[in-house]
């Protein structure tokens, strides 16, 4: 035998164990699968939230190798039970989903079968499927069919791509940067501000809209603020609303938007990454209408499709402008060049090689319809009252009927020590750990607000929350 051959022969035997057999196969998913029911079996009675650390050194890569029980098990101590158990119902804090299991079997098989899901050539069915789910999109949130989608890895890179959309549409590019004004509530997500850096943006000028009593825009004071810009020689070329804001759930006056952007000639976004979803329950479909004059719209289908992380959407009306920063050539990829093709995911997201995450939404749309999906988002909105009324029976301030399913609160000491108070309050509700809630400032105020979206989230979960909030509020008033 050659020396070639040898050394290929050789390396071949080293490198076998990358393709395991049927038995070993059968024995690792075995154990996965048995390490998959326990976490789910005793999830309900898990911790929301530890605050332990990892332990050190405990995931350091070296030559060393560890049996897959031995990795499980540290999976298990050092990753799951640390910090927010996001697949728990107690998860109430930030925008919270669950995570659906059947959504891990089509992950599973995405990554067996390894689809290459960003252009059609190289994956026809998942670029098709991918697009028929931004199809279904679309039709929801009354979208154009000509609109043009991405499924992206979240909200964050969702916005991303529609304000680059509104940016090359509008050419705001060289000294007009500087004389651009873009609108915005003080409400709205930070990855806003992230995505406008990252663009090149970060010199626009960014105007903060006046605010109701409930942090929703108030759409005169936007008017007013554009006039204003345009008769001082400014470019206001872009307007962004929330239907649902991370802190308060507020839903932007939609429509009323929608009709400034258009008589002023702006682009109009919608981040609708919490909210979007609500639009397919009866009690807010009204309200969330106004979503289909956006000119561009970002869904987080994993906060409320209850998916688990790793998927947002966005659809752009004007497909040009998505495709000016997105769509490329090059000389490697003329193999995959059709005309007739459907569209590539990879023109229109930064993204050439992704990971097939429609399936993950496909799958359990196909399994067990949509209707559960809709009874477990309005689950949510009457948990939201029934949690402000219990609180209000142990003498919490509530803030204002919110237009979704975050609320918060504090509890009112009469004193300059409120603040604190509340403050210690939230500490104490974390170092219980049962379920897990999150802070925020409204106007300088340091309240706690709930977040209730994960299918999880159940009665049980509630009424567990109200009894943490009670024992720790006793905790805190022995104190102060
Ligand atoms: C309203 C809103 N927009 C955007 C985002 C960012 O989405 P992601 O964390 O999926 O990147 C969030 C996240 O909570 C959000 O609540």
């Amino acid at each position: 035998m050659s020396d070639l051959k040898e050394a290929i022969i050789a390396l071949q035997a080293q490198s076998k164990v990358l393709e395991p057999d049927e038995l070993t196969r059968n024995e690792y998913v075995t154990k996965v699968h048995a390490y998959a029911n326990q976490f789910l079996n005793t999830l309900s009675n898990a911790p929301t939230y530890s605050s332990a650390k990892p332990l050190e050194d405990v995931f350091l890569v070296n030559e060393n190798k560890k049996s897959l029980k031995e990795i499980l098990e540290i999976y298990a101590s050092e990753v799951a039970k640390k910090g927010i158990n996001a697949a728990s119902g107690g998860h109430l804090g930030y925008i919270p989903g669950g995570g659906i299991y059947t959504a891990s079997l089509a992950d599973y098989i995405a990554d067996i079968t390894n689809e290459y899901a960003g252009m059609y050539y190289a994956s026809p069915g998942a670029v098709a499927m991918e697009n028929e789910l931004l199809n279904w999109l679309k039709s929801i949130f009354g979208f154009p069919e000509s609109a043009i989608g991405n499924l992206t890895s979240g909200g964050s890179i969702a916005n991303l791509i529609a304000l680059t959309a509104a940016r090359d549409r509008h050419e705001v590019k060289l000294e007009r940067i500087a004389k651009s004004v873009i609108y915005v509530s003080n409400q709205v997500h930070h990855c806003i501000n992230k995505a406008l850096r990252i663009i090149g943006l970060a010199d626009v000028i960014v105007r903060h809209v006046d605010l109701d009593a409930a942090s929703r825009i108030k759409p005169d004071d936007l008017e007013e603020k554009i006039k204003s810009d345009m008769s001082n020689g400014l470019y206001p070329f872009l307007v962004i609303a929330s239907a649902g804001t991370t802190d308060t759930g507020a839903i932007d006056p939609l429509e009323q938007i929608a009709k400034i952007a258009k008589a002023y000639n702006l682009w109009y976004h919608i981040d609708a990454a919490y909210g979007g979803f609500f639009i397919l329950t009866k009690e807010k479909s009204a309200q969330l209408h106004g979503m289909a004059l956006a000119d561009s719209l970002v869904v987080d289908p994993h906060k409320g499709l209850f998916l688990p992380y790793g998927i947002g959407a966005v659809l752009v009306k004007d497909k040009q402008a998505v495709y000016h920063s997105n769509h490329y050539r090059a000389n490697y990829m003329q193999d995959t060049l059709n005309d007739d093709a459907p569209v590539n995911p990879a023109d229109v997201s930064p993204e050439l090689t992704k990971h097939f995450r429609g399936f993950r939404m496909w799958l359990p749309l196909q399994l067990h319809g949509i209707d559960p999906f809709i009874a477990c988002l309005r689950e949510k909105l009457v948990l939201t009252t029934y949690f402000r009324e219990e609180l209000l029976k142990l003498g919490f301030k509530l803030g204002p009927e919110p237009d979704l399913t975050v609320s918060y609160f504090w509890f009112p000491t009469g004193n300059e020590k409120e603040n604190a108070f509340n403050e210690q309050l939230m500490k104490e509700i974390h170092n219980d750990g049962e379920v897990f809630l999150s802070s925020t400032r409204i106007s300088g105020k340091f309240v706690i607000r709930i977040a209730v979206l994960s299918f999880r989230t159940k009665l049980e979960t509630i009424d567990r929350a109200v009894k943490v909030i009670d024992k720790a509020l006793s905790k805190v008033k022995a104190e102060f």
